[in-house]
């Protein structure tokens, strides 16, 4: 199983990277060696070992991803690289006023890394602003359960 997870952060006012600390304390304490990356100067390279990453990241406009996190999309879209050797979790975070584009910007990371050839370990968490719970308080419960998912698929 892998020891090490990247914890790829798309965000606007920076609510997604509170949850970043939240799972990267999660994992810490689990003896993973947790890394956090903003996705802003990231582009399809950085899965170029493989390894074990989670999807981070809130959604604006009609669905799409945080400004942050266009270029690296639209990286992986265009170079389309094997991304056989990556395990991926997501956690997105939305509003289900925006019912139809409810956690899209996390949707169309999942749709891509599946397309590229990455394998999903556990559900996909979408968090929902207008429940009145707070994405980083919900964050260590799934990180603890997307934990376990992974040792399993090792
Ligand atoms: C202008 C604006 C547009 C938004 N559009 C969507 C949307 O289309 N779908 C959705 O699920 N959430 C949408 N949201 C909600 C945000 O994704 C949510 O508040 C999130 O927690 C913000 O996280 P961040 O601080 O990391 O960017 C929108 C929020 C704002 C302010």
């Amino acid at each position: 199983m892998a020891d090490s997870v990247k914890i790829l952060v798309g965000t606007m006012t920076g609510t997604a990277e509170l949850v970043a600390d939240e799972i990267a304390e999660v994992l810490t304490d689990k003896g993973m060696a947790a890394e956090i990356e903003l996705m802003d100067d990231l582009d399809a390279g950085v899965f170029a070992d493989g390894g074990a990453f989670i999807i981070c990241t809130s959604t604006y406009g009609q669905g799409d991803v945080p400004d942050n996190a266009h270029a690296f999309l639209e990286s992986l879209k265009e170079k389309k690289p094997d991304l056989a050797a990556v395990r991926y979790g997501v956690f997105a975070l939305g509003d289900m006023t925006y019912a139809q584009t409810f956690c899209f910007g996390g949707r169309q990371f999942d749709e891509t890394l599946q397309e590229l050839g990455a394998r999903r370990v556990g559900a996909v968490m979408n968090h929902n602003a207008a429940s009145g719970s707070l994405p980083e308080d919900e964050a260590a419960d799934w990180a603890a359960g997307w934990y376990e998912a992974l040792t399993e698929a090792a």
